[in-house]
């Protein structure tokens, strides 16, 4: 399933902003490693900017424009017809996910419901699960001496944990875990329905089992949920699910790669962080404003209005550029450099999004991020990139690296 490429060559060297904007499509492997340059330029040029790819979208890049739109659920919203995160959806397209597509009271009632899985005692809990899987998955690596540390380690923890914290089972957990990696890896949408469809007649079976018998976990309380006085159709709740296990699983294994990518760039940052947990956690936050693993996420416009000085419509649908928000010249100082000890300015970052929506999993993914870093660092001390080899940093839906072959001293 080609949500994010980084294969193709860079894009054209046209630099007017609104001629850039107009042909800006995320999902287009040709604009992997130029995105960043691609978004400064329509940054500056034009923040609030048409495109005309992908049946014409609203691009936005500009901070205070963004923040606008997602502190604005009345005028903006979180659902978005073939855009955005749901993109990363292969079943039940016509249903509409509870909370993460849905506004107002509905979306409150469901947040509300969700949060105690989500507090930072919550992610702390997880911490020595998440600590026991990648030991166990750096042991079977070490003697290796060689691997692509995508396919075999970053990918490999965050389904697990996701998996966990729906309430799935060790066995199902690994069930999970294989089917959603291969989903993602799927070269052909037939195949990637194909594998989607088992996938969602498995979550649909893991939903009946607790509807007749709920349990403390997260599946169970999203299967009892009542919003607007209803509970959700089964339908919802598999799309729901699919969004979820995305949200935990795709954006930390993409900001784990990408992390490690950053180290093995950056030998004196590797240097400084290796066996300092405080340091790690504060790694992980400017990786998180300098290249987040969610790219673009999208809305609608609920009634006619302007931003930025631009009119929109009714229906025009959005995408807003969360890392390009925080490389705003207006808001962040070098905004375009990794820079470990950045002063926090006063402005947060929107890595994590702002408003109703912000990210409900932030604690989980700091907790997971920072584990599965600490436990690399000390598991293959010495992992570099194999002779030749060249890491390509990905861009779509979220940003990360397609792979990473790297080599270490076998013990
Ligand atoms: C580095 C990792 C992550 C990043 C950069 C990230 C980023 C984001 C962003 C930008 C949003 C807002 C989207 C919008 O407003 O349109 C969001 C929403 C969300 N994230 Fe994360 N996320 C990460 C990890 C996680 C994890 C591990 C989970 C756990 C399940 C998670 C769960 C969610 C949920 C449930 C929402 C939707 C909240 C709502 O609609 O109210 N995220 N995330």
């Amino acid at each position: 399933m080609v949500l994010n490429s980084g294969d193709a060559p860079t894009r054209g060297t046209d630099t007017d902003p609104t001629a850039l904007a107009r042909q800006f499509n995320h999902l287009d492997p040709a604009i992997a490693e130029g995105a960043y340059e691609t978004l400064g330029t329509i940054r500056r040029g034009c923040p609030v900017a048409r495109s005309g790819e992908l049946d014409g979208f609203v691009l936005i890049t500009g901070y205070d424009e963004i923040r606008e739109v997602a502190q604005a659920p009345d005028r903006f919203s979180a659902y978005v017809d073939g855009l955005g995160a749901a993109a990363v959806v292969t079943e039940m397209r016509e249903a509409i996910a509870p909370m993460f597509e849905t506004d107002d009271q509905h979306h409150h009632q469901w947040r509300r419901a969700l949060t105690d899985f989500f507090t930072p005692a919550a992610a702390a809990a997880q911490e020595q699960y998440v600590r026991a899987i990648c030991r166990e998955t750096l042991q079977g690596l070490i003697p290796r001496g060689a691997a692509d540390l995508v396919a075999s380690y970053t990918q490999q923890v965050p389904p697990l944990v996701i998996g966990r914290v729906l309430g799935l089972a060790e066995l199902e957990r690994a069930w999970l875990s294989e089917h959603v990696r291969a989903l993602y890896a799927a070269d052909t949408l037939t195949e990637a329905h194909q594998i989607g469809r088992v996938y969602a007649d498995f979550l649909l079976g893991q939903i009946r089992e607790r509807r007749g018998h709920p349990g403390r976990d997260l599946l169970s309380c999203m299967v009892t949920v009542e919003a607007d006085g209803r509970t959700a159709s089964e339908d919802e709740l598999v799309k729901m699910t699919m969004l979820m296990v995305a949200a935990g699983h795709l954006t930390t294994a993409d900001a784990c790669a990408t992390a490690i990518l950053r180290l093995l760039e950056d030998p004196v940052l590797r240097e400084r962080t290796a066996g300092d947990a405080e340091l790690l956690g504060l790694f992980v936050e400017e990786l998180v404003r300098h290249e987040p693993a969610v790219t673009a996420t999208g809305r609608t416009v609920t009634a006619d209005t302007q931003l930025g000085g631009i009119p929109l419509s009714a229906g025009d649908r959005l995408l807003l550029a969360w890392g390009s928000a925080n490389r705003d010249e207006r808001h962040f100082d070098d905004g375009e450099v990794f820079r470990l000890d950045r002063e926090r300015s006063r402005t947060p970052h929107l890595g994590w999004g702002t408003g109703e929506h912000r990210c409900l999993g932030r604690h989980l993914a700091r907790v997971e991020l920072r584990v599965m870093l600490e436990e690399l660092l000390r598991a293959l001390p010495d992992f570099r990139l194999q002779p030749d080899a060249t890491a390509r940093r990905t861009f779509g839906v979220t940003r990360g690296v397609a792979a990473l072959p790297v080599q270490w001293s076998r013990r």
